[in-house]
């Protein structure tokens, strides 16, 4: 996918069709002393209709992508355009959810990948041109020797002119492809080579759009992608409105233990990771305000509601009392009044604290659920 797979090594299956994998990493813990990579460690979601993403936390590639009521929009006017968005954070088992509208457009392909460091792989893959049909696929530890592992399955209404969730669980005893819900393909550990070959270390999370069918791209990707690129009939767009990823593990960091890319040679260090110290610092005007959870923004602007009425309710109150019960019950009153504002104070205090400790612990991330 995208520039990143611009090394990407292309086969012809023996069915006759062909897939792309992922060939380079910066660095491979199968044969290097690798940095660990920064964990999410929780859930997360992000809303691409309402926000743009902050750069620590989401990176970006060269073609611009744009933010708006559609969501993430990645658009593909001219040769060389890819827009890919990549998350700067890792999941050790965990789900992805993903709510996107596929580009359409001759050769365009619209896609989902995990990928991790040692190249273990987790494909969704929408040809522009096939508006029936998704593809899945995985690859285990960069090896490409195995060609028939990409599968397409049957949707409608049409990816690309529909909003989908597209959703991968990931467990360390099995994978599994979902549309809104549908369970698709299921890949169990001991499927893929006896679990040599099972996607099984931290991932990072790509999406992204790219021309498959440019004439520039070899032959047999182009008839991957079913149809040859005419940019003069473009511009297309991908749109993603939304992401919600659960890490399966918890911790700061993910580590190679070994070079053997087992799961069991993965190593975390407690903690919270600094990607997920800046996704916790709302950016931007009104951020702090917008990143609460509506439950939270309702119940601020209920709390402050009810404050003033119990305020509006207590002056009544007493303006009642003093009438009814004259000036020498209204002393009463007053020295009540004053308890219970004490009363109401202590309770603005509370109430402040657990509102600080609620921006404070954004951490639990029920973002816009
Ligand atoms: C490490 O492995 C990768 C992937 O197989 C390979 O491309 C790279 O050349 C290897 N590097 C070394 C130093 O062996
Ligand atoms: C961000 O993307 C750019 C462009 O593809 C790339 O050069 C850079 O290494 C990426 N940074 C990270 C942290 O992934
Ligand atoms: C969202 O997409 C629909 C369908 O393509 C389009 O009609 C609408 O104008 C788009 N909205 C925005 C805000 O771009
Ligand atoms: C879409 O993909 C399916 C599965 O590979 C294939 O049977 C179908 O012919 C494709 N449709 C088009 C229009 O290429
Ligand atoms: C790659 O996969 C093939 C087929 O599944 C297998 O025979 C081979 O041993 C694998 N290679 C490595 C280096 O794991
Ligand atoms: C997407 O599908 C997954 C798997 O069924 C589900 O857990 C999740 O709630 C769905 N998300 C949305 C936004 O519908």
């Amino acid at each position: 996918m995208s520039r990143l797979f611009r090394s990407a090594v292309l086969a012809i299956a023996a069915f006759g069709s062909a897939v792309l994998a992922q060939t380079s990493t910066t660095c491979n813990p199968l044969n290097s002393t690798c940095p660990a990579d920064e964990a999410l460690g929780q859930y997360a979601d992000f809303d691409f209709t309402s926000s743009v993403t902050n750069p620590s936390v989401w990176n970006q590639t060269s073609t611009p992508i744009t933010f708006g009521g559609n969501g993430s929009v990645f658009s593909i006017a001219k040769h060389g355009d890819s827009p890919t968005m990549n998350t700067n954070f890792y999941i050790m088992w965990g789900s992805v959810s993903v709510v996107m509208r596929c580009s359409d457009g001759p050769g365009i392909v619209s896609s989902i990948v995990l990928l991790s460091d040692d190249l273990d792989e987790i494909d969704w893959e929408i040809l522009g041109s096939n508006k029936t049909h998704v593809e899945t696929n995985y690859f285990g530890k960069g090896n490409t020797t195995t060609y028939n592992r990409a599968i397409y399955y049957p949707v409608s209404p049409s990816p690309q002119d529909n909003f989908h969730n597209y959703t991968i669980t990931w467990t360390k005893d099995k994978l599994e492809w979902l549309i809104d819900g549908r369970s698709l393909r299921t890949l169990n550990y001991g499927d893929a080579l006896g679990g040599q070959q099972y996607p099984q270390t931290p991932m990072k999370i790509y999406l992204g759009a790219w021309a498959a069918g440019d004439p520039a791209e070899p032959k047999g990707v182009q008839e991957w992608a079913e149809a040859t690129t005419d940019y003069t009939k473009g511009p297309w767009t991908m749109n993603v409105k939304n992401v919600y990823i659960q890490d399966g593990s918890t911790g700061a960091e993910y580590s190679y233990g070994d070079m053997t890319g087992s799961y069991q040679s993965i190593k975390t260090k407690a903690g919270t990771s600094l990607i997920v110290q800046a996704l916790n610092t709302p950016i931007g005007p009104g951020a702090h305000w917008r990143a609460l959870s509506p439950a939270t923004r309702a119940g601020i602007i209920i709390g402050s509601i009810a404050g003033f009425a119990l305020f509006v309710l207590t002056i009544l109150f007493l303006c009642i009392r003093s009438t009814r019960k004259g000036l020498k019950e209204a002393a009463k009153a007053d020295a009540e009044w004053e308890a219970q504002q004490k009363e109401a104070v202590e309770w603005q205090k509370r109430y402040n604290a657990d509102r600080a400790s609620t921006i404070g612990s954004q951490k639990s991330l029920a973002h816009y659920r």
